[in-house]
């Protein structure tokens, strides 16, 4: 164990959060904290919309599925898979950018992923609190429109950022022989794994809602993945110019 690694195992989600502001110099150095982060073939495809608007601010709240964190915390950032400016790089060099390709999809938003959370453990480093916001693409379009994103650029999650009010419990992961597998993919223990890991799961949520929240993990994944996920994502991402071939 070391210092980082103690940080990495302390994360938990923050939703409320202290009115204190995060200076904007702060703010500059964890971003510059998220470039550091690994990029696939340098692509550097990564756009972080600081949204400072309050007006904004509650649009994209609602957008959301009116998480009024969104709309209340100190900062929030949207980072964006941003193909756009390799456009301009091939112009650069009369070249015609293939784009459109599921492979550039996946880098760029493998990319912002990477980026974001470096940006969220240098964030936990310095005692912010954050948590992500996938809920923006309940309304993709909206967001697209409302921060006015050109084609090949797409809002992948919001972050809000700010001092914690509130301390809540470490959610306890699967165990590790679920997730990691040796030469070969076995999942012959996973049944019986999964089933210890909901019981824990089960006292987590006990404890954290004083007894009226009672969910094990895979009771909560069986009913979230019986509905549809976002449909009007494949038609979206379609029309802003990704996901073509
Ligand atoms: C890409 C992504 C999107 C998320 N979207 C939301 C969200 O819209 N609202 C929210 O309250 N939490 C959101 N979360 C937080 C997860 O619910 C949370 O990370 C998960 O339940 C594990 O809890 P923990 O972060 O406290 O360990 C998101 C997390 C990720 C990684």
């Amino acid at each position: 164990m070391n210092a980082v690694i103690e940080l990495l195992k302390q994360h938990r989600s923050i939703r409320k959060f202290r009115p204190d502001a995060i200076e904007q110099e702060t703010l500059n150095t964890l971003i510059e904290a998220g470039q550091c982060a690994a990029t696939s073939s340098f692509i550097q495809a990564c756009t972080v919309i600081q949204v400072d608007n309050p007006t904004l601010r509650t649009e994209l709240a609602e957008c959301a599925g009116n998480q009024a964190y969104v709309a209340s915390a100190p900062r929030f950032l949207v980072f964006c898979a941003d193909m756009r400016r390799h456009q301009l790089a091939c112009e650069m060099h009369g070249a015609e950018m293939q784009s459109g390709y599921t492979e550039q999809f996946l880098t760029a938003s493998l990319d912002c992923a990477l980026f974001a959370q470096n940006v969220a453990v240098a964030a936990e480093s310095m005692g912010l609190g954050l948590v992500y916001i996938g809920g923006l693409r309940n309304q993709i379009e909206r967001v697209s429109d409302l921060l006015q994103l050109p084609e090949l650029v797409y809002p992948v999650f919001g972050l809000c950022l700010g001092f914690p009010d509130q301390d809540p419990e470490t959610k306890p992961r699967l165990p590790l022989n679920v997730v990691l597998k040796q030469d070969r993919y076995d999942d012959t223990q996973d049944h019986d794994a999964i089933k210890a890991y909901d019981e824990q799961v089960l006292e987590y949520y006990r404890t954290r809602t004083g007894g009226t929240k009672e969910m094990t993990w895979s009771g909560q994944i069986s009913e979230m993945l019986v509905k549809e996920a976002r449909p009007h994502m494949l038609p979206y991402l379609q029309s802003r110019g990704f996901l073509k071939q």
